[in-house]
């Protein structure tokens, strides 16, 4: 791993601004290989390095990947003049980890959605080519029936035209549905849905790949993701 400044070390953990990381490395409260390092700029090998701050090992990570169980009524983007968004829903150690969403959910949508700083995993999860199935939980005006089903899985034209791939129709309960998805389109679900003249009236994420809600995040709650989790994503073939 290229060697990196001891500020941006402690920076890319999200341990404070870089005016207060100097000031923290100056008084010499993180040690490297067992020394107080106190040059913010003094360059270290993140993998071969034991840094401790305050006497507490730290461990470095060059990216990071959370969940969000994303509540409606806040839009997916990382600043709005006037409306919340997520990042205003994270504490201020993760705002300042340059985190963004990856991909939208509606405002209205709630559920799974994933914020991480690595522009290429972004890339990968949202390329078309990823093939990447996202579960949602629909309810619906009406009930969709067996024809709409088959509909979705020879793949709908929507009203404009736009051809969307095979999808997955489960009826739950009246009203209720799930719909599986390899893509991600403008409105798409709740497109699909409207064209079948059973209209979206709430709509959640569930799943993306393998990889599941935390049912115990609670909406706005947020987690790390684990290896396992990151596994699940790409079931277990990439990262
Ligand atoms: N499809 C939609 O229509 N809306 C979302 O937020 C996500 C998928």
């Amino acid at each position: 791993m290229p060697l990196i400044r001891l500020d941006k070390y402690l920076a890319d953990l999200g341990l404070g601004s870089r005016k207060e990381l100097k000031e923290l490395i100056r008084r010499g409260r993180v040690t490297v290989d067992g020394t107080a390092l106190r040059r913010p700029e003094q360059k270290l090998d993140p993998e071969k390095s034991s840094v401790c701050l305050d006497g507490a090992a730290l461990h470095y990570q060059k990216h990071h990947y959370y969940m969000m169980d994303k509540p409606a009524g806040v839009l997916t983007a990382t600043e709005d003049a006037r409306q919340k968004t997520v990042l205003d829903l994270l504490d201020p150690r993760l705002r300042r980890m340059g985190l963004f969403p990856v991909g939208r959910l509606d405002k209205d949508t709630s559920g799974l959605l994933l914020l991480t700083d690595d522009g290429d995993f972004a890339h990968r999860l949202l390329s078309p080519k990823s093939g990447v199935e996202k579960l949602y939980y629909a309810r619906v005006e009406g009930n969709p029936s067996a024809e709409d089903v088959d509909a979705f899985r020879r793949g709908l034209v929507l009203r404009d035209g736009t051809a969307c791939r095979s999808a997955g129709l489960e009826l739950i309960g009246p009203g209720e549905c799930l719909v599986t998805v390899t893509e991600g389109k403008y409105h798409q679900v709740k497109r699909m849905l409207a064209s079948r003249g059973t209209p979206v009236l709430a709509l959640r994420r569930l799943k993306i790949g393998r990889l599941e809600l935390d049912g115990a995040l609670g909406p706005g709650g947020i987690r790390a993701l684990t290896e396992e989790d990151l596994c699940r994503l790409f079931n277990g073939n990439i990262m």
